[in-house]
Formats: structure tokens, sequence, C-alpha cells
């Protein structure tokens, strides 16, 4: 017997995670989450637009090169409801994202180089440890980790912190 038509092409929660890749349960979280839409049956059930698959794929990139899920919404906010991201807006919206990048990508190198401070160390210093929060004095610039969300070159620097070359250094060990 031949599947009966549906308008547009829609695609069952079924079809569309199998054509996607995307557990039913990730589409229905990602639909809560306002990043796709469907529409109810009759009978209550999911049926999605075909083009949700390329707002899926969208979705899923950015989630991949880590764009929050609040951001990934803004962006497709900016779209007429239900539109997915032709080539050009993706373009465009890549192009904005590479500057996120480029800065997390400087937090993690910063990290790194601080880390190897500390490999084989163990410290972990209030006084000395790169990585560590000299006497809380961070706690006094505001909430969160201040060292850790800082942009490369404009980290705060604590009361009393050391600068140059001094201020990554570890521990003398005992002995
Ligand atoms: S653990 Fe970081 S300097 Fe010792």
């Amino acid at each position: 017997m031949a599947t009966p038509t549906r308008p547009g092409a829609e695609l069952t929660p079924g079809e569309l995670a199998a054509r996607s890749g995307v557990a039913v349960s990730a589409l229905h979280f990602y639909e809560r989450e306002g990043l796709i839409q469907s529409r109810r049956t009759d009978g209550n059930q999911r049926r999605y637009p075909r083009e949700t698959l390329r707002r899926l794929a969208f979705v899923r990139v950015s989630q991949r090169v880590g764009i929050p899920l609040a951001e990934i919404r803004a962006a497709l906010e900016t779209l007429p409801r239900g539109k997915t991201p032709n080539r050009a807006e993706w373009a465009a919206l890549s192009e904005r994202w590479r500057t996120d990048l480029d800065r997390r990508i400087s937090q993690l190198v910063r990290l790194r180089d601080d880390l190897a401070f500390c490999i084989g160390c163990g410290c972990l210093s209030l006084d000395t440890c790169a990585l560590a929060n000299p006497g809380d004095a961070l706690g006094a610039l505001g909430p969160g980790p201040r060292i850790l969300d800082a942009d490369p070159g404009s980290a705060p620097e604590p009361p009393g912190a050391r600068t140059g070359k001094d201020a990554v250094r570890p521990h003398p060990r005992p002995g």
C-alpha cells in the first residue's frame, strides 16, 4: 500500500530522526528550545516541514564549533519564522561567529600555556599557581571564573598580582 502523502512532504519525528541522525528525544529538546517547529496532526502527532533537515544541520554544525544554543536560537530568530539559513545567511552568521571562535581559541592556548607550568607540579598554590585564584582577590572583580572568562590580554589583575615572566612560576618544590 502506498504511503499517504502529507502536506509539503512533511516528515514524522521518526523520519526526521532517520534522515538527520538526530535522536527523536533530541528533536523534542530542540523544539522545546525553539530551534525547530512542528505542527500537530488531528491525532496530536508531530509533523516537521522538510526544511527542518537543513535547519537541524545548521544547529548541529553550530553546536559542533561550540556556539551556545542561546546564540543559535538568536541567530535563527533573525530569520522569518521557520526559515532555514540559505547559503548567504550561513556565510554571514559563520563569519560573525569566527570572531568568537578566535577569542575562545586564544583563551584555550593561554590556558594550555599556563597549565604547562602546572604539569608535574601539583601545588595549586594560591600564591604562585597561574590557574589558581591568589587569595580569592579576583572575587572582588565579580562572580564567575574571572581568569578563564577574560579576553586574552585583558585578564583582570588581582590586587598585588605579579606581572611579566614572574607572574607564572611553578611553586618551588621542597628539597
Ligand atoms: S600547580 Fe600550578 S604552579 Fe603548581
